[in-house]
């Protein structure tokens, strides 16, 4: 296939190339674009290198797929063209995602999605929906999901480069002020403010991930509510959730209280994870999984599954992932398999 990769330079766009070579993706030629600042900037790829393009129109001519590893904007004006010029497209910003005529794939959970492209585009979820999603859609098969109360636990690179950018400066510091810190209470000025958060995150934890919609929910939460129920073909899940940022590099992490439509037992989830595909339980004894753990794998991870003792029948577990793989770049990956 000729592929081009729009957001080479990023977070995703980084991964994107690592995993296309680990998959042996069969790439016939690629062609990379990143903004004018990393014009001409080399790309390690394959055992070789790829250069650095800006967009330009007619860029996409002659290629067979294109990823979109941008924001939303450059998505909306550039994916449309990228079909125009007779290219697939598998887009992981949020652009097209609620679109009914774009499907919103997890891999593992609906692959037959990508039969229908009427847009000639398919959109990858959310990195926060697609984690819990994974593990989820096994035992939302077997019982059906009723509702679902999360918490979300966000690594930095999920708000892409400049996040992984501000925790890294205000680790530095924060080094060896731990006394200081504990004595700083909100004291203005102990952190300078960062520019992707209006609070430090580093020694910290920020409870609105994305930005405040409506009814006071943000962006993050919503997409959680939406996707979900698209991606599992059922409007009738009920979900709340609270999306948090926390001073983790890469890994999100998510706490899920489900109820279903009949009562479900911990070892019924536990035999129903097990062979799950792209799911990986922890949950032997005291064992539980880490997003530490969890970064630079492929399977989600799931562990401290327990039945609510509050709700019989409801069940409680923890699901990490990387972000960067499942939560994009793999899934995105896999989705461009599914084409071939
Ligand atoms: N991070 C995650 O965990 C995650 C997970 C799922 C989905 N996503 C989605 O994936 C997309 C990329 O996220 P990211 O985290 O990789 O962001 P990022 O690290 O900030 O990377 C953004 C990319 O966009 C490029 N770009 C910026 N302005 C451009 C322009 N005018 N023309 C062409 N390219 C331009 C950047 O190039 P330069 O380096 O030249 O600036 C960079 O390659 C977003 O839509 C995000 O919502 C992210």
């Amino acid at each position: 296939m000729r592929v081009g990769l729009m957001g080479a330079t990023g977070m995703v766009g980084t991964e994107m190339l690592r995993i296309l070579d680990e998959r042996s993706f069969p790439v016939s030629e690629l062609r990379a674009y990143a903004s004018a600042r990393s014009e001409g900037r080399r790309l390690p790829f394959a055992g070789g290198e790829v250069v650095c393009e800006v967009l330009r129109p007619g860029c996409f001519d002659g290629l067979d797929l294109v990823i979109v590893d941008v924001d939303d904007p450059l998505s909306l004006e550039w994916s449309p063209q990228a079909v125009a010029s007779h290219a697939q497209v598998i887009d992981k910003s949020s652009a097209f995602r609620m679109d009914p005529d774009v499907p919103l794939v997890v891999a593992e959970v609906n692959p037959e999605d990508m039969r229908n492209m009427p847009k000639g585009i398919a959109s990858c979820p959310n990195c926060t929906t697609m984690i819990p999603v994974t593990a989820l859609a096994p035992l939302h098969r077997a019982a059906r999901i009723d509702r679902m109360v999360v918490s979300t636990y966000q690594s930095v690179s999920g708000a892409g480069q400049v996040g992984l950018r501000e925790l890294d400066s205000q680790w530095t510091k924060l080094d060896g002020r731990s006394e200081e810190l504990r004595h700083s209470g909100a004291q203005p000025g102990f952190l300078v403010q960062g520019e992707v958060w209006d609070k430090p995150i580093a020694g910290n934890v920020i409870p609105l991930a994305g930005s405040v919609k409506e009814q006071g929910y943000t962006s993050e939460e919503w997409k959680m509510v939406h996707e979900s129920r698209k991606i599992l073909h059922d409007d009738a899940i009920r979900c709340t959730v609270t999306c948090v940022r926390v001073p983790v590099y890469v890994g999100h992490a998510v706490s899920a209280n489900v109820r279903f439509h009949r009562p479900v037992t911990k070892a019924e989830v536990v035999e129903l994870l097990r062979d799950a595909p792209g799911v990986l339980l922890v949950d032997d004894g005291d064992g539980y999984p880490t997003p530490q753990e969890a970064a630079g794998i492929d399977p989600v991870l799931v562990g401290r599954v327990r039945e609510d003792p509050s709700e019989p029948g409801s069940i409680d577990l923890w699901i990490t992932g990387d972000n960067l793989r499942k939560g994009a770049a793999l899934n995105g990956v896999q989705m461009a398999e599914l084409l071939l």
